[in-house]
């Protein structure tokens, strides 16, 4: 896995790294933003740098304009401060936890408008590869479309649709929904596809590749084809799937699953490079 993880608690029969004692029963904690060290600063400098150098060309327009509300990039934001700015435009906020946290915790904070953000960074030996994600990955990649009103919205009905999807056993089928546009997203513009999913902006290699190489699939965005596609964890993705617009995304999710998940299930799964017969594909970004 390139610069993101799963969304899902704990890594097999690895226990999560991070202070869980000290979370709060919703899982959040403190940012403990004055026990971070120099270096730990400096290496959330470089990776910002290395990131941010890349966005031209690369990045969907609303994310460029967007990146600047983090705020000073030669050092680790103050959550507090962040979810001001936040607030004040989307209503959003964001609150520090220890990791990774239980699915529903998770849906729950979504649904409150409330984003959890991993509070450690990673060590500078995984300065190009984390396995679980970290306040540079949750900040860098997730925040900035926070601030956009229509994404912001598609966020909260995410967590909202994710506690449904727990009582309705669907949370497979709608977690390959936040894989495919949430974290591995592609977007069309005038000038060719661009990325907006946090996990290829936090990466250093997968952005490049996923809007440029002409290796993986991008097949335009559609609801079920999604929640029925099985997605890599441990390699750049095999498939991409592009919206036209985050209103297109916002619509497309707004109606009622229920029904969606029963056909959904009665289907048979897709594996992650296939392209299913009459799929017309997008070309990469020159
Ligand atoms: N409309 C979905 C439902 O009824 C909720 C949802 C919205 C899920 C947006 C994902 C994204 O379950
Ligand atoms: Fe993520």
């Amino acid at each position: 896995n390139l610069g993101v993880a799963p969304v899902t608690y704990g890594q097999g029969d690895r226990p999560p790294r991070g202070d869980y004692a000290r979370a709060r029963p919703d899982y959040t904690c403190d940012q403990d933003w004055e026990a971070y060290t120099a270096e730990e600063h400096d290496l959330y400098r470089r990776l910002y740098e290395r990131q941010a150098a890349q966005l031209p060309g690369l990045a969907c327009r609303e994310f460029i304009e967007a990146v600047q509300h983090l705020g000073r990039p030669d050092r680790i934001p103050r959550f507090d401060e962040l979810s001001e700015r936040l607030y004040r435009l989307t209503r959003w906020q964001v609150v520090a936890v220890p990791g990774l946290i239980p699915e529903e915790a998770f849906f729950k904070l979504l649904s409150e408008r409330r984003f959890p953000v991993t509070n450690w960074i990673r060590k500078p030996e995984e300065f190009d590869y984390v396995v679980e994600p970290d306040v540079f990955h949750d900040l860098f990649g997730h925040v900035p479309l926070l601030f956009n009103p229509v994404f912001a919205d598609y966020m909260q009905a995410y967590g909202a649709g994710g506690l449904k999807a727990s009582r309705l056993g669907a949370c497979e089928m709608l977690a390959r929904l936040y894989w495919y546009t949430v974290e591995f997203g592609l977007i069309r513009s005038d000038d060719g596809v661009r990325a907006y999913g946090a996990g290829i902006l936090s990466s250093a290699g997968e952005l490049r590749y996923s809007v440029c190489s002409p290796e993986p699939h991008r097949v335009p965005f559609a609801l079920e084809r999604i929640m029925r596609t099985r997605y890599k964890i441990d390699t750049y993705q095999a498939t991409y799937f592009v919206i036209d617009s985050f209103q297109q995304l916002f619509d497309a999710t707004e109606p009622d699953f229920t029904p969606i998940y029963e056909r959904v299930r009665a289907q048979p799964e897709i594996a992650a490079g296939t392209v299913l017969p009459g799929e017309t594909l997008l070309s990469p970004a020159r």
